[in-house]
């Protein structure tokens, strides 16, 4: 009986004494929660992350991001060639300025008209995703994230697994062609590594990242010069598998700028159109078509990492985490930036506030 009671009475204590620890840290918690707000709102430099499901109950009880994938998808089944598109749009749009949605914005000298933009497209479903969403739910959903949500199902669709995209980014109101510093294609690893990490993003992300170029094209324009006369050697760029440098010679004529056929990135060309990680075993046999896609490969710096994705079975997964952190460079969230109207325009100011 005694025993009985104080072993009792000793549960119930060590309960109490539980429950007071938890109410303790409870307490704590919500103190350096209130502190943290207290914080962030008098320094002025709220980084309030992204997060998943932003707009969840925030849409008129509509699905934000099924409503994006519903039109990708239309697009991809029609086209899909969109999805490089996409994928190269938000890579553009989170390498300049941040992930602003500042790549959208029309101007005499705004970032689309920079020379890089040249074969970025997918525009036009980022304009008919953003009409659908106005009709759903007007002023909510900003243009930066449309891009990010578009991007992330242009990968799904082209068979590179599904992750979960954060959203939250408010639009940005600048929009500069000389702020448009993308990394060249001629760039070394260190050159290109350089350019990534004033982004905030590493080198083996840097790695995952370029590994968008698994789809999409480019033109002779952009690698003619490894086939004739690299660095001015006369010669082609000893990097290249040479049959590759026969057959694209024959694309891609010595004196004839103007030719259009379009050259696979990734040139197993069987997965032209798969997001997968073929891109790193090409590279590996000699046949980037980019001269800084060749040199990942090679340079000691990257060249573990391109021949672990190569071999391993861990890109899909890995790449899907880069693009979320790509996703997260210099982003606008809370009060700062804007929803915009349209795509194409900042917000006219509120003038009436002021004068009417
Ligand atoms: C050092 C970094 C990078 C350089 C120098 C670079 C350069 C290029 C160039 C020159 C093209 C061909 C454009 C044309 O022919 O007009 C291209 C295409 C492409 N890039 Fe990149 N890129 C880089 C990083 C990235 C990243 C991080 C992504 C996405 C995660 C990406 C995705 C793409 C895609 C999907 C295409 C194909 C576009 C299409 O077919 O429409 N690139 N890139
Ligand atoms: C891309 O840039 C070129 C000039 O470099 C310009 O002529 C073209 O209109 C631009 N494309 C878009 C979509 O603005
Ligand atoms: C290549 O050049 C053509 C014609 O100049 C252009 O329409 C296209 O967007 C360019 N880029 C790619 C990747 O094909
Ligand atoms: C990467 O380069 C270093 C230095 O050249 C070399 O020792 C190493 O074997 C290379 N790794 C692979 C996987 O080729």
């Amino acid at each position: 009986m005694d025993i009985f009671i104080s072993s009792a009475f000793g549960y119930s204590q060590k309960k109490k004494e539980k429950e007071m620890k938890i109410s303790a840290a409870v307490v704590a918690a919500a103190f350096s929660l209130a502190f943290s707000f207290i914080l962030v709102n008098f320094t002025g430099q709220c980084d309030a992350a992204l997060q998943q499901g932003f707009y969840k109950g925030k849409c008129n009880s509509q699905d934000v991001e099924a409503i994006v994938a519903s039109v990708v998808k239309r697009r991809f089944n029609d086209k899909p060639r969109v999805a490089a598109g996409l994928i190269r749009l938000f890579f553009h749009d989170c390498f300049v300025n941040g992930c602003d949605a500042s790549i959208l914005l029309d101007g005499d000298s705004s970032e689309k008209t920079a020379p890089p933009n040249l074969s970025v497209s997918g525009y036009d479903v980022i304009d008919e995703a953003k009409g659908l969403l106005e009709e759903a739910c007007a002023g909510v959903v900003s243009c930066a994230d449309i891009i990010a949500i578009a991007a992330r199902d242009a990968v799904q669709l082209s068979g590179g697994g599904r992750y979960e995209v954060q959203t939250g980014r408010r639009d940005g109101s600048v929009s500069l062609a000389s702020n448009v510093d993308l990394p060249s294609p001629r760039f070394s690893v260190s050159q290109s590594a350089d350019a990534f990490a004033k982004k905030g993003i590493g080198l083996t992300d840097m790695v995952l990242l370029l590994g968008g170029h698994t789809i999409g094209f480019t033109n002779c324009s952009l690698f003619r010069d490894r086939l004739y006369n690299f660095d001015n050697t006369g010669k082609p760029d000893p990097t290249m598998d040479p049959l590759l440098v026969m057959k694209l010679r024959l694309i891609c004529p010595r004196n004839s700028p103007a030719d259009r056929t379009p050259v696979s990135l990734d040139q197993n060309l069987a997965s032209t159109f798969i997001v997968d990680n073929s891109f790193y075993k090409q590279i590996r046999l000699g046949r980037g078509i980019l001269q800084i896609d060749q040199a990942l490969a090679l340079d000691p710096l990257t060249n573990n990492t391109v021949a672990s994705l190569a071999n391993g079975n861990d890109f899909l997964a890995r790449f899907g985490q880069a693009m979320v952190k790509l996703g997260a460079v210099d982003v606008l969230t809370d009060s700062q930036g804007e929803i915009r109207e349209s795509c194409h325009l900042k917000n006219k100011p509120r003038s009436t506030l002021l004068f009417g």
